[in-house]
């Protein structure tokens, strides 16, 4: 299974000090940040776009993993690579091209990530789009907001994923916590999100370490 990436969600961080909390999470130890791009249509929510993104890239290298929540998931790709995204994860169920939208994000120089809702099976993204993308993000929480728990039920998927594609990155995302990460890693999941399990941890790098120790074992 691919290395360890730890990737926490910049949707827990003080969003008046965005840069702050980016560099401070670099500092104890993350090798992402994710993003999560809400259009208030695809999910009862609302977060930040490009222009958000693209003033936070100048203040650190990492690498910038953001979640599509979005209901025209093509819409953005050109303006998200401009502000500085690498990994671009939009829904399955989101899109009725996955293919062609795996193509578009391509072509704008950026990976391709996609994922799968809790209801979602599995069987959507298996074959040529597994193939075709760079990931395949699990959701263990409804998208929406930080803070719920953790849906163990959806580790079939992780583990079916894992065992048909040996080398693909596979992202949990969604009440990851010192209390889920060993099911998760078990799974077969390498690339871990969290919100609250990082932010609000009194020592984040200690939880960021355990994570990538769980993974790698
Ligand atoms: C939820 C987002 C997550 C969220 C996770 O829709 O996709 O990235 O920030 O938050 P926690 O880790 O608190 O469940
Ligand atoms: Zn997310």
């Amino acid at each position: 299974m691919p290395v360890a990436k730890i990737s926490p969600s910049m949707l827990s961080s003080d969003f008046a000090n965005l840069a702050f909390e980016a560099k401070r999470m670099v500092k104890n130890g993350a090798d992402w940040l994710h993003l999560d791009v809400m259009d208030g249509h695809f999910v009862p929510n609302l977060t930040w776009g490009p222009p958000i993104i693209s003033a936070i890239r100048p203040h650190t290298e990492a690498y910038f993993d953001c979640h599509m929540m979005v209901s025209n998931p093509s819409q953005w790709v050109d303006d998200i690579a401009k502000a500085g995204g690498q990994m671009y994860t939009f829904h399955i169920e989101a899109t009725k091209e996955p293919l062609a939208l795996i193509k578009q994000i391509h072509a704008a120089g950026m990976q391709a990530g996609v994922a799968v809702k809790p209801n979602t099976p599995v069987e959507d993204v298996i074959g040529e789009i597994a193939e075709q993308c760079d990931m395949i993000l699990i959701m263990t929480v409804e998208p929406g907001f930080g803070g719920q728990r953790f849906m163990a039920e959806c580790m079939p998927k992780v583990e079916r994923l894992r065992r048909m594609y040996p080398g693909l990155d596979i992202e949990v995302d969604g009440g990851l916590s010192m209390e889920t990460i060993d099911a998760s890693a078990d799974a077969g999941a390498n690339v871990i999100v969290a919100g609250t399990g990082i932010f609000k941890a009194e020592k984040p790098d200690e939880v960021i370490s355990t994570f990538k120790d769980k993974v790698n074992k």
